[in-house]
């Protein structure tokens, strides 16, 4: 039986605008957090304390952070790659993030391109990331990355996202995010990744993060949802992509993600008109229309009805 309630992780608001050119000001970034909270996203991943060398477009993560409204019962969390990143990120005490996001690739490849070390040393990085998070009682997410797919690569097997998840527990990391960065994988690979996760963590800390670039993302999170997989990444109006994954198109848009479980009778929590608004804003902002199907079905609905 699939799960009567499922958890939509926002990442729009980070992988969705990491990879955009324009500049987005900090201002659009916090309005943007400030709609998904009232659309009633209860976790929402903000920013990333990376270099801005690599990744320009979060170098405002302190200004975003702190410029937030809070909600309560809203859990935010951001990327940090190293402990440069995490104490950044903590710095400011009224304004530190519930969670933190530490994330490697289930090839050495791809490790190498994100974030300039091999799998091993990135997991050497985290070790004291997470002990200074739970030092603090914040918790610890994972994003393995190409679990489902390289671009460097190619294939990825269930064996190399295992080795990924095997070091991610030891070090402590709490729930374990298995990434298809690139949007190759297919329903049946996706679970046969996602049951390597489910065999080092209870079904509640582990999710699924799935890029639309073929058009599978929803076909594997239903795939997801036949393991009983209740919690999901995905981003506003489909926004993103990976600097370091050429082709790679946005994380699944969560409006269609939304129609597909309330079609489901999942609950969510989430209202879709107001979550429409939140994609309709941001694609304002950009200047383009969202990428997600729901969101350009809904949005040409509402223009009908208003001429
Ligand atoms: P590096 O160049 O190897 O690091 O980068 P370094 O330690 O040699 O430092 C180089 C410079 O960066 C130094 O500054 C450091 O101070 C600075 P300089 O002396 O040259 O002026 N630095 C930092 N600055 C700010 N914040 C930091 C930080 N660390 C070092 N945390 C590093 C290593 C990891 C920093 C770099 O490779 C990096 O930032 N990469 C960006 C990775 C990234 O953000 N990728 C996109 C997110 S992952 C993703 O999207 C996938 C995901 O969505 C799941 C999926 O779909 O797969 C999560
Ligand atoms: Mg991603």
């Amino acid at each position: 039986m699939i799960p009567l309630q499922v958890t939509l992780v926002e990442v729009g608001p980070r992988d969705g605008l990491q990879n955009e050119a324009q500049p987005v000001s900090a201002a659009h970034k916090i309005e943007l957090v400030h709609r998904l909270q009232a659309a009633g996203l209860r976790e929402i991943e903000v920013t990333s304390f990376v270099s801005p060398k690599w990744v320009p477009q979060m170098a405002d993560n302190t200004q975003v952070m702190a410029g937030l409204q809070r909600e309560a019962g809203v859990r935010y969390s951001v990327l940090t790659p190293n402990l440069k990143g995490f104490e950044a990120a903590v710095a400011d005490a009224a304004h530190r993030p519930d969670e933190i996001v530490v994330f490697a690739s289930a090839t050495e490849a791809f490790s190498q391109r994100n974030i300039n070390c091999g799998i091993e040393e990135s997991i050497e990085r985290f070790r004291p990331v997470v002990a200074a998070a739970h030092a603090l009682g914040i918790k610890v997410r994972s994003a393995i990355s190409c679990a489902l797919g390289c671009p460097y690569q190619g294939e990825v097997t269930p064996d190399e996202v295992e080795r990924v998840v095997k070091l991610m527990k030891a070090i402590g990391v709490d729930h374990c995010g298995v990434a298809d960065t690139i949007g190759v994988g297919t329903p049946k690979r996706a679970q046969a990744a996602l049951e390597r996760a489910l065999k080092h963590y209870p079904v509640d800390r582990v999710s699924g993060h799935f890029h639309d670039t073929y058009g599978q993302a929803l076909a594997n999170i239903y795939a997801c949802l036949e393991l009983g997989i209740h919690t999901f990444d995905a981003s506003v109006a489909g926004l993103g992509g990976c600097p370091y994954a050429k082709g790679a198109t946005g994380n699944v848009g969560t409006e269609d993600v939304l129609f597909m479980l309330n079609g489901l009778g999942i609950d969510t929590g989430i209202d879709l008109n107001r979550l429409i608004d939140a994609a309709a804003f941001i694609s304002g902002v950009l200047g383009r229309k969202p990428v997600s199907r729901t969101g350009n079905a809904l949005l040409a609905k509402r223009m009908q009805a208003v001429t």
